[in-house]
């Protein structure tokens, strides 16, 4: 169980990141989608360090949404190689000396097993960590959860866990308005910051940006203050 650190001072208890803008950033720079998807997957644990810094509890990344899967097989399989490729036996190890606890959320389905199982070691390493609680949303959307609760269906890739704590700050780069399917149940009442950086260029000084707006809002879940 994480501690609830940072729930009096101004600090969000739970974030959550849309990972948007590989591709663009790849391409402004006249490099392949996938040097996008590189540098991407890249910026993660330095996002995650940010968070520890700023002594966040939970962060959830949505690296990959049900929908992706419309995407060219090429891309796709690209995006599914980076995991074995970025997290070698060196990497694991920094994870788990880092107090990081990784949770996989999403579908199970279409993931190739050398994936999973990957998914389910770190899960295994990581589980008594209490640092920070990280979600890695794979082949996670809302409609899918939503869709499993009310079918009485357990969604998450080990099967024993949703996200059941509430967004308070909800983190969009990439320059697009929207929330994407994304934890939009548990978002109802988060404060939402966009960003025009892309992602792999979304770095300290944009997250700490972002949780500047959120300590100046006036939070009142309805009611008044
Ligand atoms: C986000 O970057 C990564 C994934 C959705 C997997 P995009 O691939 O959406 O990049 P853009 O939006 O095309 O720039
Ligand atoms: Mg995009």
């Amino acid at each position: 169980m994480i501690k609830k650190k940072c729930l009096k001072k101004n600090i969000p208890n739970h974030i959550a990141i849309v990972l948007d803008g590989n591709g663009r950033w790849a391409k402004k720079r006249g490099l392949s989608r996938s040097i996008g998807h590189y540098y991407g997957a890249m910026n993660i644990s330095k996002i995650i360090s940010c968070a520890i810094n700023n002594k966040i509890n939970i962060l959830s990344l949505f690296c990959f949404s049900c929908d992706n899967f419309k995407r060219p097989q090429e891309e796709i399989d690209y995006l599914f190689s980076l995991p074995l490729k970025l997290l070698d036996d060196n990497k694991i190890n920094q994870i788990v000396n880092s107090g990081v606890k990784l949770n996989f959320i999403g579908s199970r389905d279409k993931i190739n097993k050398e994936v999973l199982a990957l998914f389910d070691k770190l899960t295994q390493l990581t589980k008594n960590n209490n640092v920070i609680n990280v979600n890695i949303c794979v082949n996670y959307s809302s409609t899918y959860e939503l869709n499993n609760l009310l079918n009485n269906k357990v969604t998450s890739i080990n099967n024993n866990l949703l996200i059941n704590e509430d967004v308070d700050l909800f983190i969009r780069p990439g320059a697009r308005k929207r929330l994407s399917d994304f934890l939009i149940y548990q978002s109802r009442y988060a404060e939402i910051y966009f960003s025009n950086k892309y992602w792999p260029a979304f770095n300290n000084r944009n997250f700490n940006q972002a949780l500047k707006f959120y300590s100046k809002q006036v939070r009142t879940f309805g009611g008044l203050k």
